[in-house]
């Protein structure tokens, strides 16, 4: 297939779409050993995860419910600001239940920090965390994720759901922007 004009945007490809859906399969293995046993919810996190969402749950044969939450803390730029606002919230009553919250990504931690408390607040027995990409070297909250696809080193990547100023998402790899692409915007 020719370069599309979002391909001509990408530096180089850091996951290829046949590498994310074997590391998905490995995880949803190894998620439904831990929660065969329960009645798991599973909470994406919108917008940057829909796509993961959709693929994780297929490859963890568990029976669930599926909830989705809003939340905003970047804007166009590509640092965070820090602070996260609830845009949308889950529908349901949480109290008790074995959350799995699904990420595209864990960098600075302050989303997933912010929700775990949040849901531990409202009532949740237990919040595990899924994140397809992992961001270590970008932490500023003592935070893990309990399922991990890929540890990324710190360039701006997207695709697979991850953005930039709200486009790539549909691009079906994951990639690193070229930095002219971004430049003079941040
Ligand atoms: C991205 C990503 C995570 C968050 C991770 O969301 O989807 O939710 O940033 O970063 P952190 O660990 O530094 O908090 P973003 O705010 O860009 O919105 P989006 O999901 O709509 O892309």
């Amino acid at each position: 297939m020719e370069k599309t004009t979002m391909d001509q945007d990408i530096l180089k490809i850091l996951y290829t779409e046949e590498e994310i859906a074997r590391r998905i399969r490995e995880m949803g293995a190894q998620m439904y050993e831990d929660l065969k046993g329960k009645d798991p919810l599973f909470v994406s996190v919108l917008r940057g995860a829909f796509i993961f969402m959709a693929d994780i749950t297929r490859a963890c044969p568990v029976k669930c419910d599926v909830e989705f939450i809003a939340v905003s803390s970047y804007g166009n730029t590509t640092s965070s600001s820090g602070a996260v606002q609830i845009t949308h919230d889950i529908q349901q009553d949480i109290s008790g239940r074995d959350l799995v919250v699904v990420e595209d990504i864990l960098d600075s931690g302050n989303t997933l920090s912010f929700l775990k408390q949040y849901f531990l607040t409202k009532g949740a027995a237990s919040v595990s965390i899924c994140t397809l990409l992992d961001k270590p070297s970008r932490r500023e909250k003592a935070i893990h994720a309990d399922y991990v696809g890929f540890e990324v080193p710190d360039e701006f990547v997207v695709g697979y759901g991850l953005d930039y100023a709200q486009k790539y998402r549909n691009l079906p790899y994951i990639g690193v922007l070229k930095p002219e692409v971004y430049s003079g915007k941040e």
